[in-house]
């Protein structure tokens, strides 16, 4: 049965999957420590916890209790000791559109309605597109820094980022909660990017994709010596457990964190109504290919304190903040050829192999088709998708990358569509082994699975 991409699941597909994952684990686990008789490879094993870990980071709030990510203690393949968020690292709800912007404060003002006098104003700041982190301080001295990881679990780093200059080992000035978790994004820039390549390149090195996946892997080295000479930076918008609110507002805490030392955006403001802050949306969308690294979006953020703790929180996210993320990228490109792949378990995985094209910096090559329903244009549930559109050798396509990582077809230009194309025959023989390939029956649905 081929797995349906994490990114296409619905809230009640990713909680069932979840705890399939969970039970299917926890049975490897039995089987490896207590029959020690494992019956999957440890790549099949990875590739279970990779998948369990990727939904949990898409629906932070579905994160089951016996979720194997949160087996503390174990440390991971990788060797990183794992961490218990005092406070979860959460994620942000999103909007795309002005009218959603305007949307989220009607909604706090209708909220905080009982309260006539009350003066809501807002943060707005980059989002910034790295990897964030939670660093601890007691008494001024960072202590222990840790990944987001599922948001209530992450990985302890701390020797890596006590190699990036902008985190400081101590905190400067005076003030500062006895204990206090800071939060921000560690991000590579453009310029350290290429400078990496080059150096890469130099000696006949791999190969770098993007600035984030890069800065992920400089932040998860084993010898912290590697992650210092990737000169990574971080900017500190957030904090978790404190044992004293930094300031009265959100934006006078960050900038106490100026004074404590840190790098904070200089694009951050403080707005009253949705029209400013969507003015400052397009003044840093402006701003954005001259800033030397990547952002996907702006930040909305309740100022005071108070009126943050009151609105609350929803699932995972804060009910008080918004991602109000820019405009995808697209290009477009031909489909070249469609190869079948085999997976671990003996799915076929059709990718599209086309022209490269360029897509926010990023060199796209291939992209996956997912199964047979979906080169046709129809999604699991057999709803049309791209329009119903079928995907043929020759057709002209626009991709996107989704979540600006992962590229996908947004739709077939079907007037560039050439008059000899024809559609696309599924194998129905395995290319490896040559043995039929069946489509499996879902027990509860009664639907042929994909
Ligand atoms: S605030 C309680 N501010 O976006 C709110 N997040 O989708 C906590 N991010 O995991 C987050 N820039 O990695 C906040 N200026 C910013 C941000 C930001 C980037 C990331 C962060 C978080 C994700 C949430």
């Amino acid at each position: 049965m081929a797995e349906k991409p994490v990114d296409s699941l619905s809230e009640s597909e990713a909680e069932a999957e979840l705890k399939r994952l969970a039970e299917e684990i926890a049975e490897h686990d039995r089987r490896y420590h207590t029959e020690d008789a494992p019956v999957i490879t440890d790549a099949e094993y990875d590739a279970l916890a990779r998948r369990n870990l990727a939904i949990e980071e898409r629906f932070p709030a579905l994160v089951r209790e016996d979720s194997p990510s949160l087996r503390v203690g174990a440390a991971p393949a990788e060797g990183f000791t794992k961490v218990r968020h005092a406070v979860p690292m959460l994620s942000l709800a999103k909007a795309y559109t002005d009218d959603d912007v305007t949307d989220f404060i009607e909604r706090g003002r209708r909220f905080f309605d009982r309260d006539k006098e009350l003066d809501i104003a807002f943060t707005a700041e980059p989002k910034i597109d790295g990897l964030s982190a939670s660093l601890r301080y007691e008494n001024g001295v960072f202590v222990q820094g840790a990944t987001r990881g599922n948001g209530a679990v992450g990985e302890d780093i701390t020797a890596n980022l006590k190699t990036i200059a902008d985190i400081p080992a101590k905190l400067k000035g005076s003030g500062w909660p006895e204990t206090i978790e800071i939060r921000g994004e560690v991000y590579m820039t453009y310029a350290e990017f290429e400078a990496l390549k080059q150096r890469s390149a130099a000696v006949g090195g791999q190969d770098y994709v993007n600035p984030r996946n890069t800065a992920a892997g400089s932040l998860r080295q084993k010898d912290p010596s590697v992650t210092a000479s990737r000169n990574l930076k971080f900017f500190a918008y957030a904090w978790g457990y404190t044992t004293a609110d930094p300031a009265p507002t959100q934006y006078d805490s960050v900038q106490k964190f100026a004074e404590w030392g840190f790098k904070i955006s200089p694009l951050m403001v403080r707005a009253k109504s949705a029209e400013e802050l969507i003015a400052h949306y397009h003044r840093i969308e402006e701003q954005r290919s001259a800033l030397g690294y990547d952002i996907d979006g702006v930040v909305y953020k309740v100022d005071q304190l108070e009126l943050q703790r009151r609105w609350g929180f929803v699932t995972g996210e804060p009910r008080w903040a918004i991602a109000h993320k820019f405009p995808a990228e697209q290009a477009m490109t031909t489909v070249q050829k469609i190869d079948i792949q085999v997976g671990r378990t003996g799915t076929l995985a059709p990718v599209a192999r086309l022209a490269p094209v360029t897509v926010g910096g990023v060199v796209v090559e291939n992209v996956t088709l997912h199964n047979e329903d979906y080169i046709k244009g129809l999604d699991s549930t057999g709803q049309p998708i791209r329009d119903g559109i079928d995907v043929r050798i020759g057709d002209t396509v626009v991709i996107q990358r989704a979540g600006d990582v992962i590229p996908q077809i947004v739709s077939v230009v079907i007037d560039k569509r050439p008059a000899d194309a024809v559609p696309y025959e599924f194998p129905h023989t395995c290319p490896i082994c040559g043995s039929p390939a069946t489509r499996e029956i879902n027990e509860k649905t009664g639907n042929e699975d994909s």
